[in-house]
């Protein structure tokens, strides 16, 4: 377990179009575990994908639960290896950030509640449904797996992005 350092854009990983996990074994677990050591050492961060630490698999950790927008509607700890979203329903603009992207927010829009199917970190195939904030985390991290980042998501580059302050 480690520690790994973020890929920041523009790094050329980050547009990877991430493969999917054939079979979870002890090196997948080990990248499943940096993401969460890489997520808990981060404090603030609500998510991380497995391109934004530099490997091409579909993985992805999410937890909202300590943070304010999401700490009273979750699913805590939610390791996702090859997530899908089955189904999307709503909408909602939010303001998001992103450890690859650090000096910038951006208004994205995503849908409000999402039905995810994924396998879990013991290789149980999982079907949940996520709305609010957790729902968003879930998108941007899956999104990443398809090497988008919040920019690409944004409608408006000159409008709806913002330099972040005290960095
Ligand atoms: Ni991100």
């Amino acid at each position: 377990m480690a520690v790994q350092e973020i890929l920041t854009y523009p790094d050329p990983l980050l547009k990877t179009i991430c493969a999917p996990v054939t079979e979870l074994n002890d090196d997948v677990q080990s990248l499943i575990q940096d993401l969460i050591d890489t997520m808990v050492a981060a404090g603030h961060s609500v998510g991380v994908a497995a391109p934004q630490i530099g490997d091409c698999r579909r993985v992805a950790v999410v937890n909202v639960s300590h943070s304010k927008l999401g700490r009273d509607n979750n699913h805590g700890l939610l390791v996702m290896v090859n997530p899908e979203i089955l189904e999307r329903e709503g909408c909602e603009t939010m303001r998001e950030g992103c450890m690859s992207v650090p000096d910038f927010t951006g208004n994205v829009t995503r849908a409000r509640n999402i039905l995810i199917q994924f396998t879990d970190r013991e290789g149980r195939d999982q079907v949940i449904r996520a709305d609010g904030f957790e729902a968003v985390a879930i998108q941007h991290e899956i999104d990443h797996l398809d090497g988008l980042l919040f920019l690409d998501r944004v409608s408006n580059l000159k409008t709806d992005v913002f330099r972040r302050k005290n960095r």
